[in-house]
């Protein structure tokens, strides 16, 4: 049972309050979530705000990356969150292509995870190079939160999922994305596999929110997959993730206990079972030429 309360527990997140929270040094929690029963449950547990990455590619989907994730699948998936949180800010996820060809694209693409999907904000990958597309978004007045360091749309680029910007050289670079989507407009920045020192230190230079992952504990709040805080991403965990719970374990083992007591003819029990009356089942019984028998009798009438 969690203690600490949310900043205000009773009134929807804006992206406002997500400053307001840096402002006060007040932790801002983050998860994502892909499905109505998920975001109910988030929601719940008091999180500030819901993702609805595209991280849903491979968590939901079964794709080994992002990269497949339609602008479909995530309207379809906001929408489902959405109808799951009343008070956590949904932030929905910009798939790949769907901002870097242009920015009349993007405000068209956002638009719809705005509108159709119901999400407060949408989120792009990149820094300096997507600028211009998230002051667009935001004059044509949607909130956008920025996220570099490794950027999973670019995993070909990158060589693979690893830590950005160790060196100097990257880690300026990264400082001076942070600053070009803050002056963008972005209201928040993810900060994805980098070092914590490069972390708190991008934390203190912008005056927007950093959301960490695998960026340490300098950050002013923090992201984690649903998936891989629950157990239900299979056996690999990412060195970022902690496991809080192992749910797919408890599942498995529910849905075994099922598949037993099916064979063995112990469920369906009595108190999962209707009957007709007696008759309304002789009627039937003898409109079809049969005779009266137990429920569950399936022995051949002959
Ligand atoms: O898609 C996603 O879940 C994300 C988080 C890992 C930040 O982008």
């Amino acid at each position: 049972m969690s203690t600490m309360v949310p900043f205000d527990s009773a009134r929807a997140v804006t992206t406002t309050a997500l400053r307001a929270m840096k402002e006060a040094s007040r932790p801002i929690v983050m998860l994502t979530a892909y499905d109505t029963p998920s975001a109910r449950l988030v929601e719940a547990a008091g999180v500030d705000a819901i993702l609805v990455g595209d991280s849903l590619g491979m968590t939901v989907l079964g794709f080994d990356s992002t990269l497949p994730v339609t602008l479909d699948d995530m309207v379809r998936h906001t929408a489902a969150v959405v109808r799951g949180a009343t008070r956590a800010l949904v932030i929905a996820d910009m798939p790949f292509m769907t901002f870097q060809v242009s920015a009349d694209e993007a405000v068209r693409n956002a638009g719809r995870l705005i509108a159709e999907g119901g999400a407060a904000a949408v989120k792009v990958e990149g820094g300096a190079s997507v600028a211009p597309v998230v002051r667009r978004l935001v004059e044509a007045g949607i909130p956008v939160m920025g996220h570099v360091g490794l950027t999973p749309q670019s995993v070909h680029q990158l060589g693979g999922y690893k830590v950005q910007a160790k060196e100097a050289a990257p880690a300026l670079a990264l400082l001076e994305d942070c600053r070009a989507l803050e002056e963008a407009g972005a209201f928040a920045v993810v900060l994805e596999c980098i070092p914590a020192e490069l972390a708190a230190i991008a934390t203190r230079e912008l005056a927007v929110p950093t959301i960490g992952i695998g960026a340490g504990a300098g950050c002013d709040g923090q992201v984690q997959v649903f998936h891989d805080l629950l157990g239900l991403g299979g056996a690999f965990l990412p060195r970022h993730a902690k496991r809080y719970a192992d749910i797919g374990a408890a599942i498995e083992e529910a849905v075994a206990r099922y598949a037993d007591e099916v064979r063995e003819g112990a469920f369906p029990a009595e108190e999962q079972t209707t009957h007709m009356d007696v008759t309304a089942r002789t009627e039937v019984e003898s409109a079809r030429g049969g005779r009266l028998r137990a429920v569950g009798d399936h022995a051949d009438e002959g």
